[in-house]
C-alpha cells in the first residue's frame, strides 16, 4: 500500500500564534478563525516549521494512503486530532520527502528574519510545563493602566501570581491565556498568547510573580469595532481573579547570559512587554561596567499611549540609550523605531560591528520590513555586508523577531 506521513497540527494544543504559517517557505499553512492547517499537495516536510512552534502542536504526523490525505475542510474542523490508524502507523515511521501525488518539490529556503534558536549563552528555558489540558491556575496580585486615562490605547500592567505552583520563565518568553467560555459554534476558546514583561526572578524580586503588558483589543484588524476576547477577559479582571495559564513558551527569543552583552532593542506598543523584562534583568544584575549597552528604540502613537513613559525616563541614560518615536503627535511629523534608527544610523552601526550584540524586535508585525531596512542601512553605513551579517547573526541566535 502506499502511503505517507500527513503533516498536521494538533488544534487542541495550537495557540495560533501564525508562526509556522510565517516560517513555512512553500506558504503550505493557513488558517480560519479557529484552526491552522497544512495542506498535503504542498507540504514537502522540509521541517522549517517544527523548531520555532512554541507548543509543539506543530510537530505531529498522521499516516495516511496517498490520495487519501485528511483534506483542508477536515483539518479546519477538528477540535482534536484523529486516532492514528494503527494498520497504516507502522507502516512508514519516517516522514516521507514529499505529501501529495502532485506536491511541489522545492527545497527550503530560509527566509526568516530572525534566528531559530536561543543565544549561544542563554540560560535553558523551561517550555510547556502546563498545557490546555492541564493548565495552571494563577491569581491576579494586580492591574494597573499603563495609558493616559483620555487615550483611546488601554494598555494594562497585569500582575499574576503563581503561589507554591511552580512557573519558571525567562525573559523573551511567553505565556498563554485561557479566555473562559465558548465561540461562537461553542468551542471553547482558545489560548492567546502573552510576552513575559518580568525578569526571570519575579515581577517583584524574590515572589513567584509574573507581569503582562496587555492591550485591550476593541478593532478587528479590518477597523471594524469588535471586543477582542481575551484581551478584554484580561484587561477587566480584578485583584483575586483568577486565571488560567498554560506555558511557558518561547526558546529562541531569550536574553544572552553574558552580564556586558550590548542589546539592541526594538518594540512598538506591547512589544515593549520582552525589552522591558531584559532591561529589569540587566538593571537587577548592576553588573559592575554596564554602561552604554543597551539601546532601545520604541514607537507608540502619542507619549500618552507609550507602556512604561515614566519608568523609562527614569532610567540612565549611561545604562539604557532610549529614543522614542511617535506618530500622532499633533503638528509633529508622523515617526516610527525604523525612522528613529536611521537618525542614529552611525551608533547602530557600531553596535552591528560588536560580535557580541543581540537584537530584538517585537510589536506589530508591519514593522518588519522597515526595521530590517534601516539595520541593512546601518550596516551599509558601517561598511558592513548586511547579507552576511544577518546571515551570521541568525546562526548565532542573535537577532529576534516576535512580532503580531
Ligand atoms: P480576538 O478575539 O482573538 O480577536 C478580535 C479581533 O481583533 C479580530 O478581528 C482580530 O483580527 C483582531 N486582533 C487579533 N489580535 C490583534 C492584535 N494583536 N492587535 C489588534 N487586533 C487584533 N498582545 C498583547 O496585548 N500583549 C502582548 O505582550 C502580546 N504578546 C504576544 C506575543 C505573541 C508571540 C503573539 C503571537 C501575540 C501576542 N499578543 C500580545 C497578541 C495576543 O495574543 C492576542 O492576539 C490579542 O490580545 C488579541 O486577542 P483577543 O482575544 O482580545 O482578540
Ligand atoms: P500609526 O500611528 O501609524 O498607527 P499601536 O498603537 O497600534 O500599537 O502602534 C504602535 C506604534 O507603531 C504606532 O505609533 C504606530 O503608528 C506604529 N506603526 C504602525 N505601523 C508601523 C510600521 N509599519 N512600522 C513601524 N511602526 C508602525
Amino acid at each position: 500500500m502506499d502511503t505517507f506521513q500527513q503533516h498536521v497540527i494538533d488544534p487542541a494544543i495550537c495557540i495560533r500564534c501564525n508562526t509556522c504559517e510565517d516560517t513555512c517557505p512553500l506558504d503550505a499553512v493557513s488558517h480560519d478563525s479557529r484552526n491552522y492547517v497544512v495542506d498535503p499537495e504542498i507540504c514537502n516536510a522540509c521541517g522549517a516549521c517544527i523548531s520555532p512552534c512554541p507548543t509543539g502542536a506543530i510537530d505531529n504526523w498522521r499516516a495516511v494512503v496517498k490520495g487519501a490525505a485528511y483534506s483542508l475542510e477536515e483539518q479546519f474542523s477538528w477540535d482534536d486530532l484523529p486516532e492514528e490508524n494503527a494498520a497504516l502507523a507502522g507502516i512508514t515511521p519516517e516522514h516521507d520527502a514529499i505529501g501529495g501525488e502532485d506536491a511541489v518539490a522545492i527545497q527550503a529556503v530560509d527566509t526568516a528574519r530572525g534566528s531559530a534558536t536561543a543565544p549561544r549563552s542563554a540560560a535553558s528555558p523551561t517550555t510547556n510545563l502546563y498545557g490546555i489540558k492541564r493548565p495552571a491556575e494563577a491569581t491576579i496580585a494586580g492591574n494597573f493602566r499603563l495609558t493616559g486615562a483620555e487615550t483611546a490605547s488601554d494598555v494594562r500592567h497585569i500582575v499574576l501570581d503563581f503561589g507554591s505552583l511552580p512557573f519558571p520563565v525567562l525573559e523573551g518568553q511567553s505565556i498563554g491565556v485561557i479566555p473562559p467560555g465558548t465561540d461562537a459554534a461553542g468551542r471553547p476558546h482558545h489560548a492567546r498568547q502573552y510576552s513575559i514583561a518580568s525578569p526571570r526572578n519575579g515581577e517583584r524580586p524574590g515572589y513567584n510573580n509574573l507581569s503582562l503588558t496587555v492591550k485591550r483589543v476593541a478593532a478587528g484588524q479590518d477597523g471594524n469595532a469588535v471586543d477582542g476576547v481575551c484581551s478584554n477577559y484580561l484587561c477587566d479582571l480584578e485583584k483575586g481573579a483568577t486565571v488560567k495559564v498554560i506555558g511557558p513558551f518561547g526558546a529562541s527569543f531569550l536574553m544572552p547570559d553574558t552580564p556586558l552583552s550590548p542589546l539592541l532593542m526594538i518594540c512598538t506598543g506591547t512589544g515593549s512587554a520582552p525589552m522591558r523584562a531584559m532591561t529589569e534583568r540587566r538593571r537587577r544584575l548592576n553588573h559592575p561596567g554596564d554602561e552604554n549597552r543597551l539601546m532601545l528604540f520604541f514607537g507608540a502613537r502619542t507619549p500618552e499611549e507609550l507602556p512604561y513613559f515614566g519608568p523609562l525616563k527614569k532610567l540612565p541614560n549611561r545604562f539604557i540609550d532610549v529614543n522614542l518615536a511617535f506618530s500622532r503627535v499633533p503638528g509633529s511629523p508622523k515617526r516610527y523605531v525604523q525612522d528613529a534608527l536611521m537618525e542614529r544610523i552611525s551608533d547602530v552601526a557600531q553596535l552591528l560591528a560588536d560580535p557580541g550584540t543581540h537584537i530584538y524586535v517585537c510589536g506589530l508585525r508591519g514593522m518588519e520590513d522597515g526595521v530590517i531596512a534601516a539595520l541593512s542601512a546601518a550596516a551599509d553605513a558601517g561598511a558592513l555586508d548586511w547579507p552576511n551579517l544577518h546571515a551570521e547573526m541568525k546562526r548565532e541566535g542573535r537577532i529576534h523577531f516576535e512580532t503580531y
